[in-house]
């Protein structure tokens, strides 16, 4: 951010104060509870607030994950027009599933701050902006659209915390958790070194309990056996909907209130909602905000204020006119209303009773095989180092290139098979805990390094650097046989390490250590969320690359 602007900001918060306005008053987490600054329990009252974007309906999208995304703290006229809603609803918080760190949000996260709303922001974009369920990787492009988007959004008050991924770790994929782990260490390290105290949440998928629960347990454990907060989420959200049509808390709650009553950290609905017995009471909310639950959840947040237009308009509570100025509310609306306005959870326990500790971690199981050895913080200054030397450089010809670096980097890595090369050095593994050099490499450096290898491997035959046109040979690279093995050794010297990152590239000012890592984190303000599987009635929202396809070590 330029520092004319910095130095506004910090005028207008000046100002602000001198008028007497006040701002919401900070929530932090003591051991599983929320509190806010004067020592009362804090529950969320919330609600999702994304309009739902563009969904590609076809086998390589099985949960209906939009490709697009519309950032709703952006259009100042839309919040405008919702706000006097939301205030109507008596929600405390509004659950965002991804921004665009390019745009300005003042007015919205002011008008939320005047109507007690707080935000509570996922970091993950669709496509390319999120860890990849197929080829994961926590790498510099993902953390530095992470970091973008908290410096954006640090200057106010009312951020509750932000997710760093929404249902990436399905039950037939909890070998990449290890990678969402890592985002939550770097993220909360990240946070800590800016004085924030914003919660670092994830947002589950519901599922079978043996995956369920112990990917809660482990996303809030300590590896170390250390009692060390530092790889522990602060908050997780379970995406429920197990009470349909009239529910009760037995029926629908029990298992998961027993699975979660010794949790040693915030636990709380991300979604709840089910829509396949309507018409859709509400009455959960009675039990979840009863004392029943209140000494295992902090709430939860209602799914959604806009409709599913994917899932046929399904879990909304308005309908927005076509020219986008009149909101129309529903029965849902109503009876949410009325039982978000009954709720009056116990203060309780106290502030000063509530300790933190964070176990070992959950032994794996045939349902959950993820290692506890966490992928190293991405590098920018490293990868960036790396990346100047290489001798074939991957140039796309179009800006929009994420969707061909999944196939050049299969065919790269194929031309290296029959070599007697390999591609281990770019993926990684989460169940071994085994990460390749590059790992938390930007992908297009990743492919720019097995470009090289190719090409260095085949005498520098120009020919073996053109990879159909996408290819560059770079004069300045060393001459040396193996050069990109060789700049791997030097550039990446400590492959594992773990550090506090810097400021994100681009940012300007902040200390920031980094090189030349690509990925802006301006993935141009397109489009967002949500859909479902509405017969489950389990929300599958945001996530996942679609082709992003980078090798993992077998
Ligand atoms: C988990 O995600 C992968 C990748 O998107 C998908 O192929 C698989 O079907 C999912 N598993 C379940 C149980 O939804
Ligand atoms: C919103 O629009 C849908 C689809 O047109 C309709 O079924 C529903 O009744 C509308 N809801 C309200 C509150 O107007
Ligand atoms: C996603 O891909 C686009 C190009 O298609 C790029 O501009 C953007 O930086 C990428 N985002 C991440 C997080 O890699
Ligand atoms: C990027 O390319 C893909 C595939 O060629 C295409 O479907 C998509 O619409 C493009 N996106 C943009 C923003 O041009
Ligand atoms: C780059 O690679 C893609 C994917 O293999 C291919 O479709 C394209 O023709 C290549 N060349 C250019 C100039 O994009
Ligand atoms: C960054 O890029 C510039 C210009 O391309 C180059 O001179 C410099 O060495 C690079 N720095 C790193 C750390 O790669």
């Amino acid at each position: 951010m330029i520092p004319r602007f910095a130095a506004a900001t910090a005028l207008l918060t000046v100002a602000l104060s001198l008028l007497g306005v006040e701002a919401l008053p900070k929530v932090s987490r003591s051991g599983r509870y929320l509190f806010t600054d004067d020592g009362n329990r804090f529950y969320m009252k919330g609600i999702g607030y994304q309009e739902q974007g563009t969904v590609v309906v076809d086998a390589n999208n099985p949960f209906g994950e939009p490709s697009t995304f519309v950032d709703p703290l952006s259009n100042s006229e839309a919040c405008a027009r919702d706000i006097p809603f939301l205030k109507d609803l008596s929600v405390n918080v509004v659950r965002v599933y991804s921004v665009d760190s390019s745009l300005n949000h003042d007015s919205c996260m002011k008008a939320l701050d005047d109507a007690g709303i707080y935000a509570l922001i996922d970091l993950s974009l669709p496509l390319n902006g999120s860890i990849d369920r197929v080829s994961p990787s926590w790498s510099t492009n993902l953390l530095d659209q992470y970091l973008h988007t908290i410096d954006t959004f640090s200057k106010y008050p009312n951020v509750l915390g932000y997710n760093v991924a929404n249902e990436a770790v399905n039950s037939t994929v909890t070998q990449i958790s290890p990678y969402v782990k890592a985002a939550a260490r770097d993220v909360k390290a990240y946070l800590k070194s800016k004085s924030s105290s914003a919660l670092v949440g994830y947002a589950a998928i519901d599922g079978s309990v043996d995956f369920r629960n112990t990917l809660a347990n482990y996303l809030s454990c300590d590896p170390s056996g250390q009692n060390s907060d530092s790889t522990s989420i602060d908050i997780y959200g379970l995406n429920n909907y197990e009470w349909c049509g009239e529910g009760s808390l037995q029926g629908s709650y029990g298992a998961t209130n027993d699975a979660f009553k010794d949790y040693n950290v915030v636990a709380y609905f991300s979604e709840f909602g089910c829509v396949t017995q309507p018409p859709r009471l509400w009455t959960e909310v009675a039990a979840l905000f009863s004392s029943d639950m209140t000494n295992i959840w902090s709430g939860g947040i209602a799914f959604s204020y806009f409709p599913a237009t994917s899932a046929g308009g399904s879990f909304g509570m308005v309908n927005i006119s076509s020219d986008g100025k009149t909101v129309t509310t529903s029965d849902d609306y109503t009876r949410l209303k009325e039982q978000y306005a009954k709720v009056s959870p116990p203060n309780s326990p106290s502030k000063s009773s509530a300790t933190a500790t964070y176990p070992t971690c959950p032994a794996t199981n045939s349902a959950f095989v993820a290692s506890t050895t966490l992928p190293p913080t991405p590098d920018q200054s490293a990868c960036g180092c790396l990346s100047s030397t290489l001798s074939c450089q991957f140039k796309p010809s179009t800006a929009n290139y994420s969707t061909i670096l999944g196939v050049l980097t299969d065919t790269a890595c194929g031309l290296l098979g029959q070599e007697n090369l390999n591609c281990d050095d770019i993926g990684g593994n989460g169940q071994t805990g085994v990460y390749g050099r590059l790992s938390g490499c930007d992908p297009t450096i990743k492919l720019s390094y097995v470009m090289s290898q190719h090409y260095e491997k085949n005498n520098r035959d120009a020919q073996a650097c053109s990879f159909g046109g996408n290819g560059t040979v770079n004069p300045l690279a060393p001459s040396s046989a193996s050069a990109a093995n060789s700049a791997a050794s030097s550039c990446i010297s400590n492959p594992s390490a773990t550090f506090v990152p810097g400021a994100p590239s681009g940012s300007g000012g902040g200390g920031s250590s980094n090189g030349n890592g690509s990925g802006s984190g301006k993935n141009g303000g397109v489009a967002l969320v949500h859909d479902r599987n509405a017969l489950v009635g389990m929300t599958a929202v945001v996530l996942m690359g679609i082709a992003s396809a980078v090798w993992t070590l077998v």
